[in-house]
């Protein structure tokens, strides 16, 4: 290339780099990914380096980048807050230290640590004589957003260093930088819970974590899951340690939360074997990552390197191979869940990303669609992440040739024709049909998969068509087909039909914990489904305390209800939003308080402010009721409010338990293998039932027959005994006169789990 060519390909790359900030940053409307803006602006760097005399004062390279926010106050850093520049492959990073080593004296030998590249929000953070006295982000690396208020809500940020009593005493003054994010795990949590409660998901973790830490209100940062990592120590006014790796090492010692998983390498080939690797673990990680950070291990060569621009020699990002890509929105279809909730999902034009072709990618809800502007036609930036369903970030709105098309969400469900619904509050739209034919084969789907009850040989197909032909509308089903139901579907001859019911009654024998998994309770997955079965060793003992928590909490909904009316300020409209469901908030935060009351009243404030004759005595005793119905579900560690709520919700609903009913009299096994050793205690045993009892009578019917007994209507001498309630009719009078022994529900308990 001559001389020429690069000035022009210079200032082509200064001008298209230029374009492209004024449609991120004030059009909001990029065209390209990051992926694609980072490659040219590593070859403008490149360009530049190699001729700094290409270098003109509007090269986006000459701009320190800047996430200043107006109305927080700033703060000067005590030392620029670089950034790093970027590597794509190994010859990147060996032309990287070629650069450094002609800058160094002759026979230097660099070591490199490495560690994961966080894709999250910059902090400085400074502790004086070892307490913590301000908290800043980024800014334009000079001056900073002061949110010190916020990072003291973070619990992996020390308020006070060392964090536990050692040999370290704290320097005068440490400033240490780095980064706010949001756990995937804690991200995926935090949607849940705002599904569950109808609220808007959050689509993207980074700008999550980043409004959270940059709020007004501190008490808001406080209720957002932010997790803090600390990997530079940027000054101190004591002597630091002579290489990265002791310094990471000091810096955990006092107590700070260091990126996890660093590594130390001797050589850069040696790092160079390691790539592959690192790139292999990128999903691994707990938190989001694009890349890694490779540092020079020498902290005096680091010195000595300087700084090129904004960012230091002596460090460099490796990034990973970009995860978007953007491509065309063909179609958008409906997909209806098992219960019912209605998923748009896009149809794309197939494109190559991180590994795959992807055609297709989940839209999570109108409201997203709304919110991102997505359009019919438009090009949109997909992302595939790890073992993630693809999914869209938003439209590329630059590229729009004004036929796209507002995608209007459906009025009806397309399976069953149902008008939709949206639950008050909820951003998601449902079909209310239990019926529907969609929700019934999503269900079923998913219940003999391999996932859930493991039925080989009975697959999808096989599912759709035997509820096309009338034979199965519920799981329970499945138990009492018969050779004649299969023939004449599709593909199944005789061979065919047999394996297929020889793997519906094995599916019968599977334990516990499976069967719980694979009724398709929202959050009742394999480990959630063990616990269950390991507190209630059955699931009529399950269904129970549903039962008992639900008619607590429609007690104390009676309540709380006519509270939440004609209420004024904001603060007592949202302390009445707690009352609305005690399961999701109030019952596992005071599950273990002892003044259940007092700490109510505190709670209710604004509310009890304007409502000073609210029965807060009758409100507190029924919550106190529910935390005593839930009580074996609150025993369950990692049982949260909303899955709390959720198997509430499940095993109390009368459709279900008859379909639970239905499953068990087929022979499914319906409780722990511990409990089955109980199961014929009373074996050859006749009972009979007069009066009212705590529970439903098919329930004590049900405990009868489950442990091999049997339930008679009338009393005889051949009655083993008569289980006696509240007010109990002539069968009593009866079974005295012949002496047939008598129990009250509570002797029929004990007898039943006693072997
Ligand atoms: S070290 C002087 N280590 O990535 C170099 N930075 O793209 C100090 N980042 O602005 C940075 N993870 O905010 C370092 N493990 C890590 C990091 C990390 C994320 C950020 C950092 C930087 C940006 C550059």
């Amino acid at each position: 290339m001559t001389d020429v060519t690069q000035a022009e390909r210079a200032a082509w790359l200064r001008d298209t780099l230029n374009e492209h900030i004024y449609r991120y940053y004030i059009l909001n409307a990029p065209i390209i990914t990051d992926g694609e803006y980072d490659r040219l602006y590593q070859e403008l760097v490149a360009l530049e380096e190699a001729d700094p005399t290409l270098i003109t004062p509007d090269s986006p390279t000459q701009r320190v980048s800047s996430d200043l926010q107006e109305d927080l106050p700033k703060v000067r850093h005590a030392a620029p807050i670089l950034s790093l520049s970027n590597a794509f492959n190994a010859g990147d990073l060996r032309r990287w230290e070629e650069r450094n080593l002609r800058l160094l004296p002759p026979n230097t030998q660099l070591n490199y640590v490495v560690e994961p590249k966080l894709d999250g929000l910059t902090i400085v953070l400074t502790y004086e004589n070892g307490f913590l006295r301000s908290g800043a982000t980024r800014g334009n690396g000079e001056i900073g957003d002061d949110v010190t208020a916020n990072v003291r809500t973070l619990k992996t940020i020390p308020l006070r260093i060392p964090v536990q009593r050692n040999s370290l005493s704290a320097p005068a003054r440490l400033v240490v930088r780095g980064e706010v994010l949001i756990l995937k795990e804690d991200f995926k949590k935090l949607n849940e819970e705002q599904a569950a409660r109808g609220h808007a998901i959050y689509v993207n973790a980074r700008n999550t974590a980043s409004g959270s830490l940059k709020q007004k209100d501190p008490r808001i940062t406080a209720q957002r899951p932010l997790t803090a990592f600390v990997y530079d120590l940027i000054d101190s006014s004591d002597p630091i340690p002579s290489t990265e790796w002791e310094c990471l090492e000091y810096l955990r010692q006092l107590g700070f939360n260091l990126v996890p998983d660093c590594e130390h390498y001797p050589d850069l080939d040696s790092l160079a074997a390691a790539l592959d690797k690192w790139e292999a673990r990128r999903h691994a990680f707990p938190f989001e990552t694009d890349g890694i950070v490779i540092k020079i291990d020498q902290v005096a060569l680091r010195r000595e390197l300087g700084v090129v621009g904004k960012d230091p020699r002596g460090a460099t990002a490796f990034k990973f191979p970009s995860e978007e890509a953007t491509t065309r929105l063909l179609d958008v279809t409906i997909n209806v869940g098992r219960t019912g909730k209605v998923t748009p999902t896009a149809v794309l034009e197939p494109v190559f990303v991180s590994g795959v072709t992807v055609s297709s990618a989940t839209l999570h809800n109108y409201e997203v669609i709304r919110e991102l502007d997505i359009r019919l036609g438009d090009r949109v930036i997909v992302k595939r992440s790890g073992e993630v369903i693809p999914y869209i970030i938003g439209p590329v709105e630059g590229a729009r040739i004004g036929s796209e098309t507002l995608i209007q969400p459906p009025t009806h469900c397309p399976f069953c024709g149902a008008p939709l619904v949206q639950p008050s509050g909820a951003v998601d739209l449902f079909c209310p049909n239990p019926r529907c034919p969609e929700r019934v084969f999503r269900s079923l789907e998913f219940f003999v998969s391999r996932q859930a009850m493991d039925i080989e040989n009975v697959g999808p197909q096989t599912i759709r068509q035997l509820i096309a032909e009338g034979k199965i509308t519920r799981e329970s089903d499945l138990f009492t087909l018969t050779t004649d139901d299969f023939k004449g579907l599709e593909g199944f001859a005789e061979r065919k039909i047999a394996n297929a019911l020889a793997a519906i009654e094995a599916a019968k024998q599977r334990p516990l914990p499976q069967v719980l998994a694979s009724l398709g309770i929202d959050g009742v997955g394999g480990v959630v489904a063990a616990t269950l079965a390991a507190e209630f060793q059955s699931i009529d003992a399950l269904i129970d305390t549903c039962v008992r928590v639900r008619q607590a909490v429609e007690t104390f909904k009676q309540i709380a209800a006519p509270l939440s009316q004609g209420l004024n300020s904001p603060e007592a409209v949202r302390a009445a939003e707690r009352l609305v469901n005690p399961l999701l908030d109030l019952v596992p935060r005071y599950a273990d308080a002892a003044d259940v009351e007092k700490r109510l009243t505190r709670l209710l404030k604004p509310l009890l402010d304007e409502r000073p004759d609210a029965p807060i005595f009758d409100l507190s005793a029924a919550l106190t009721d529910v935390i005593a119905a839930a009580r074996p579900l609150l025993a369950i560690t990692g049982l949260g409010g909303v899955l709390i709520n959720a198997i509430v919700a499940w095993f109390s609903d009368e459709d279900n338990i008859a379909l639970i009913r239905a499953m068990q009299a087929a022979g499914v096994t319906m409780q722990s293998q511990q409990a089955a050793a109980l199961a014929d205690t009373f074996n050859g045993l006749t009972f009979v039932i007069t009066g009212t009892l705590s529970v439903p009578r098919e329930q004590i019917e049900q405990l009868i027959t489950s442990h091999g007994g049997k339930v008679s209507g009338s009393v005889s001498k051949k009655t083993s005994y008569v289980v006696v309630g509240e007010s109990p009719g002539s069968k009593y009078d009866k079974a005295l006169t012949l002496g047939v022994p008598i129990l009250s529900e509570a002797d029929l308990r004990k007898m039943a789990s006693s072997p």
